[in-house]
């Protein structure tokens, strides 16, 4: 907390992603600032170790310093790592994505995920000639993104968070981005409809941790199709937990273009934009350009990882180990008589405290969080899963668990929650319209 003290002095906003904020923890109790990773482990600046259930927001899918990503990388740091000219993993990796990504025919690099879906908007407008672009979900920091808060102070509540004031994005942007709700056919209908032919993609989070309605992505699908629209998958937080080629084969949808980014590469700055050939191939007379996109230091690791990903099964290892955490919190919660589930998505598995009362929700979260890192597990109330949680890890887990279950149950019953919380609530988590 005193390295975050000074960093709020040096560091505008105090990190530079928001879900790495101290106070989207358990504030002065969560552990703030890492130094090293293992496996399935982070250790603070203080020498605390924790399994870390937040596996790096997402970008770690292997485990922390992967002995095999990691020797790649070197290697190839020992040969140098950008160059003036360009290297052949560049294609190496596009081929091995084509190959394996249901709508990849051309592919485009970057470094991040909110960066690859700017790149993505930019060609699906080229390759289309119109402006406005439909959205559901969170597509990262961009101007072409923020827009939506110019039209609609709370456009953005529902996808991302509220309060986002669209500080620096220019006015001219306004009604450029527009969001549709998820699941809800007859909205993105209307909104097809209200702004007829002026669309030039619809850009998703297909799903999050929930299994998408029956039928809505294909429908989505057929629509967009209809009305010559773009549909851009944005993969970044699924990436390759659903399967070793991501989300597309596991929903039986094929969009037009996908973004990827945080798993693709085991925590190496990485990013990909790939689509199909008529959509992409526009992007050679666009403007995207940048010197680090053929750093090899991501285009190697990407590729090691990926080869991984399938080499060790790692969708059904992190499945079947999240099917294991939802069964074993949900019959502790049941022993312990506390209104808590555990559900959504295999590799993604969300626990939730079913009582009516926002304040006492957002209270009963705080201190599982607390209760949970004093316990040496780091997270929110729910799990990033990686290939390197281990037995260990879940014993670990669900032994804390069951003495935090027991302690809220206790609270609620005795009804001193409030007298149990050692820190601020939390500030709201993303209050994710795809779940
Ligand atoms: C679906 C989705 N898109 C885009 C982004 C932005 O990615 P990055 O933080 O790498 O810019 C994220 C990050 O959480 C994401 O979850």
């Amino acid at each position: 907390m005193q390295l975050y003290q000074r960093a709020e002095e040096l560091i505008p906003g105090g990190t530079q992603l928001i879900s790495r904020r101290p106070s989207r923890f358990a504030y002065g109790v969560s552990p703030v600032y890492a130094v090293r990773g293992q496996g399935s482990r982070i250790w603070d600046v203080d020498g605390n170790e924790y399994i870390d259930w937040v596996s790096g927001v997402g970008a770690i899918i292997l485990g922390y310093a992967d002995p095999t990503v990691d020797a790649a990388v070197k290697k190839q740091i020992g040969q140098g790592t950008v160059y003036s000219i360009n290297h052949p993993l560049e294609l190496e990796l596009a081929e091995f994505l084509t190959d394996s990504i249901p709508c990849a025919e051309m592919v485009r690099y970057a470094k991040g995920g909110g960066e690859a879906c700017a790149i993505a908007v930019r060609i699906a407008r080229g390759a289309t000639g119109r402006d406005k672009v439909l959205f559901c979900g969170y597509h990262g920091w961009h101007d072409w993104y923020l827009a939506a808060n110019l039209s609609e102070e709370a456009a953005l509540t529902p996808h991302l968070f509220s309060g986002i004031e669209p500080i620096g994005v220019p006015q001219g942007l306004r009604g450029t981005a527009i969001p549709f709700p998820y699941g809800d056919l007859n909205a993105l209908k209307q909104k097809l409809q209200e702004h007829h032919s002026e669309i030039a993609a619809v850009i998703m989070e297909p799903l999050r941790s929930e299994e998408p309605p029956d039928g809505y992505l294909a429908e989505v699908r057929q629509l967009a199709s209809q009305h010559n629209i773009v549909l851009i998958f944005d993969e970044v937080s699924t990436g390759f937990r659903p399967s070793a080629e991501g989300v597309q084969p596991v929903v039986g949808v094929t969009p037009d273009m996908a973004v990827f980014a945080k798993s693709l590469s085991n925590g190496y700055p990485m990013a990909a934009v790939v689509g199909k050939r008529e959509v992409m191939e526009i992007a050679a007379r666009i403007f995207v350009s940048s010197t680090y996109w053929s750093d090899t230091i991501g285009l190697r690791a990407a590729l090691t990882t990926l080869q991984e990903v399938r080499r060790r099964h790692v969708p059904d290892a992190i499945q079947s180990l999240g099917r294991r955490i939802k069964s074993k919190l949900n019959e502790m919660g049941k022993t312990c008589n506390l209104p808590v589930t555990c559900e959504g998505v295999d590799f993604h598995p969300q626990l939730r405290f079913l009582v009516e009362d926002a304040l006492l929700q957002s209270q009963l979260a705080t201190l599982y969080i607390q209760e949970m890192a004093k316990r040496g597990c780091h997270g929110y109330p729910s799990f990033y899963l990686n290939a390197a949680q281990d037995e260990d890890d879940l014993e670990q887990t669900f032994q804390s668990a069951n003495e935090v279950f027991s302690l809220i149950a206790q609270g609620l019953k005795d009804e001193n929650i409030d007298s149990l919380l050692e820190c601020e609530l939390r500030q709201d988590a993303f209050q994710r319209l795809v779940r």
